[in-house]
């Protein structure tokens, strides 16, 4: 093993589903009554706030007792033998509760907020709830630190450059919709292993991936295997 290795992991909500968070296209639950791509759009955000700051109170507040599965707690155990960084779409925080430390939220987080006129005014909140009414200390109206389509993705550049690092590409959880996230892969250096974890098939034409269909727990033990053998 070789702990000057870069890898490079790529995950989406399927990571957490085992923790019991659905999965971006299957979430439902309590808001079923809603299509959740209202949730993901600043289009919400401008017509309802209040329901998006409901929604979003609603997660965060559920987020403090929602643990990381074995799939959160490989990939930090993974530090101990590789440089790891882990770049997320998903807003949940169990990556940090796992003991991971070099994360980048592509689509922001949970536990933190936002000045509505300023993108880079950012603060820890934890699983506090959060009213219209609440400023910034610019003065306008604090909102939930999410990335909403319609949106540009701050992050994504940052996330570039490390990409460009790996040793080895690791995707997880994520059905490769969303762009420019799922554009990561194709500034995966050339000759780097490309592996994908996923129960399902995910639409990835990519020559290099292998693809461990699995859920996440059992596809991350099959993958530390494969990476500590060699
Ligand atoms: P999706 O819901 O599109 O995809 C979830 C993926 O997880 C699918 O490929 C599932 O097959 C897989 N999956 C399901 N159960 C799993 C398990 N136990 N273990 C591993 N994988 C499992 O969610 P994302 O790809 O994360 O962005 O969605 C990406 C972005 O789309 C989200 O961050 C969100 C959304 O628009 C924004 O809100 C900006």
């Amino acid at each position: 093993m070789n702990n000057s290795k870069k890898i490079v992991v790529f995950s989406g909500s399927g990571i957490s589903k085992e923790s019991g968070i659905d999965t971006f296209r299957d979430a439902g639950g309590l808001w079923e009554q809603y299509d959740v791509m209202d949730f993901a759009d600043i289009e919400g955000w401008y017509k309802n706030p209040e329901l998006m700051m409901d929604f979003y109170n609603y997660c965060r507040t559920r987020l403090k007792d929602i643990e990381p599965n074995e799939a959160h707690r490989i990939l930090a155990e993974l530090e101990k033998n590789f440089d790891v960084t882990i770049i997320t779409q998903n807003v949940d925080n169990l990556h940090e509760k796992a003991g991971s430390t070099q994360i980048i939220h592509l689509h922001g987080e949970l536990t933190k907020v936002r000045s509505s006129d300023n993108p880079g005014m950012i603060w820890d909140i934890g699983y506090d709830e959060i009213r219209m009414g609440e400023k910034a200390p610019d003065g306008s109206q604090i909102r939930p630190h999410v990335v909403w389509f319609g949106e540009d993705v701050p992050m994504i550049q940052t996330a570039i450059d490390v990409v460009k690092t790996a040793d080895i590409f690791v995707i997880i959880g994520t059905s490769l919709n969303v762009y420019p996230a799922a554009g990561l892969i194709e500034c995966v250096k050339k000759k780097v292993p490309i592996y994908l974890i996923d129960p399902d098939d995910v639409n990835c034409s990519d020559k290099r991936v292998i693809k461990i269909k699995a859920k996440a727990t059992d596809g991350m033990r099959i993958l530390k295997n494969m990476l500590c053998e060699k």
